[in-house]
């Protein structure tokens, strides 16, 4: 077998097989096949797309090139959730101590984050004490004992899919449908879920802008899950604006806290029932979505999952204590707020520019060498479909360092589409996508 017809295959719109697939990723994984050759065929796959039966054996190869987490030794269904990334989605923290509450095993491995706000990860660790590194024996006795884990990537997994994303960045190929859905789902079934639930992003501070686009890469990860033997659903959230009103590494704590315990933003406590609820019922401890939401919000109704968030930080070292005190997570020294310059109804908010604008107080990294402060971050004050005046709050910042509060603030001011007409709340979910196909909400 040889490179240069595969890209040539590929080029010219032909299927390739599972064999001529792990030809090339074995190939580029061992240095065999150059970055060249494997940057041409990812620009053949661009243009040309791949076939579901592609898409699933890229993925597999992907997913076999580094360490798989054999989750076997915890019993029950592992089901993980992924999110295309938002600013202000602190979803897992709310839903691993949530669902864990439920009876759903949580053994979860998350990430840092690079730009906007930091990682799940990097939430975690605004709390005093709080490890992020276990051994893995460590990681699967918790989830026997208590339901619930979440730590840092461990290991090495999939090398091939961090080899392939670093040459995609830098080769105008990031945005393919089947090298996303591949990427993503590659890492899901190394980290050894049994099942998936992804909430998909849409909108201006997504991957995808369109719904369209996101419903097309939802039905790829949907299909390379079903095709490798998970049950595997994708809700379609919307990012036209954050996430709740928090954003910043101990700011979403405190945000994902007050969820815990009914006191959350509406669309957050919302998204997390939804989403939370379809883990349930694929985790089978639920019959169906109606059932699964009642359990969800009585165990946030009576105090289980806010006292499954204590014990799942207690078990991780953590000072569990900041459930009932969050003014002991880490603050910002000063505040400084963000004026509308004109009246009307705020009819969008560039998710993206406020991402940009924590990341310039500091709550995210720039380079992965940036060191995060985890007290800086912005509270929204208003949100889609709120009404304000000339000189109302529509942030406040939370600040350390003062360098680039004017640019931040400045982002900020622009972020807000505010229009003289009135505005209706943002749909939050657009539409759920399944094996058995797709139903729109909107
Ligand atoms: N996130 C990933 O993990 N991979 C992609 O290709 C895009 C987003």
């Amino acid at each position: 077998m040889r490179a240069v017809d595969i890209i040539h295959k590929k080029r010219e719109g032909h299927e390739l097989t599972a064999e001529e697939i792990r030809f090339l990723i074995q190939g580029y994984s061992s240095g065999e096949v150059p970055d060249y050759q494997i940057a041409a065929w990812a620009m053949a796959v661009y243009f040309q797309g791949m076939t579901a039966s592609e898409t699933a054996s890229l993925t597999l190869e992907m997913a076999r090139s580094g360490d798989q987490i054999d989750l076997s030794s915890i019993s029950g269904i592992k089901v993980d959730k992924h999110s295309t990334g938002g600013v202000g989605d602190k979803t897992s923290l709310i839903l691993a101590p949530l669902v864990a509450a439920a009876g759903v095993p949580v053994a979860k491995m998350s990430g840092r984050g690079l730009g906007h706000t930091g990682g799940t990860i990097d939430k975690l660790e605004s709390i005093p004490g709080f490890q992020v590194e276990l051994e893995r024996e460590q990681f699967f006795k918790q989830v026997n004992e208590i339901g619930v884990s979440l730590i840092g990537q461990t290991g090495n997994i999939t090398p091939a899919d961090k080899k392939l994303y670093a040459l995609r960045d830098v080769t105008a190929t990031v945005e393919s449908i089947p090298l996303i859905a591949s990427s993503v789902m590659s890492k899901k079934i190394a980290a050894g879920a049994d099942a998936i639930v992804l909430d998909v992003k849409t909108g201006s501070g997504a991957f995808m802008k369109t719904l369209d686009d996101s419903i097309a890469l939802a039905k790829a990860m949907v299909d390379i899950g079903t095709d490798t033997g998970r049950q595997t659903i994708a809700v379609i959230s919307d990012m036209d604006q954050p996430l709740g009103h928090l954003i910043g590494n101990s700011l979403e704590v405190e945000e994902a806290i007050q969820t815990l315990r009914g006191e959350g933003p509406r669309d957050l406590h919302r998204l997390c029932i939804m989403l939370g609820a379809h883990m349930l019922v694929l985790g089978g401890v639920a019959r169906d979505a109606a059932e699964a939401e009642a359990r969800l919000e009585q165990l946030i109704a009576d105090g289980s999952a806010l006292e499954k968030l204590k014990e799942l930080i207690a078990a991780q070292g953590g000072d569990a204590s900041v459930v009932d005190h969050p003014e002991r997570l880490p603050h910002a020294r000063e505040r400084f707020e963000v004026k509308a310059e004109a009246g009307g109804t705020v009819a969008a908010i560039q998710a993206e520019e406020i991402g940009i604008a924590a990341m310039l107080l500091g709550a995210g990294r720039e380079t992965k060498e940036s060191v995060i402060d985890l007290s800086v971050g912005i509270d929204l004050r208003a949100k889609v479909g709120d009404a304000v005046n000339a000189g109302d709050v529509l942030a406040v910042l939370h600040v350390n360092d003062a360098s680039r509060l004017q640019e931040a603030a400045q982002k900020i001011i622009h972020a807000y589409r505010i229009t003289s007409e009135a505005q209706a709340a943002a749909p939050l979910v657009y539409a759920i996508v399944t094996k058995d196909g797709v139903e729109r909400f909107v």
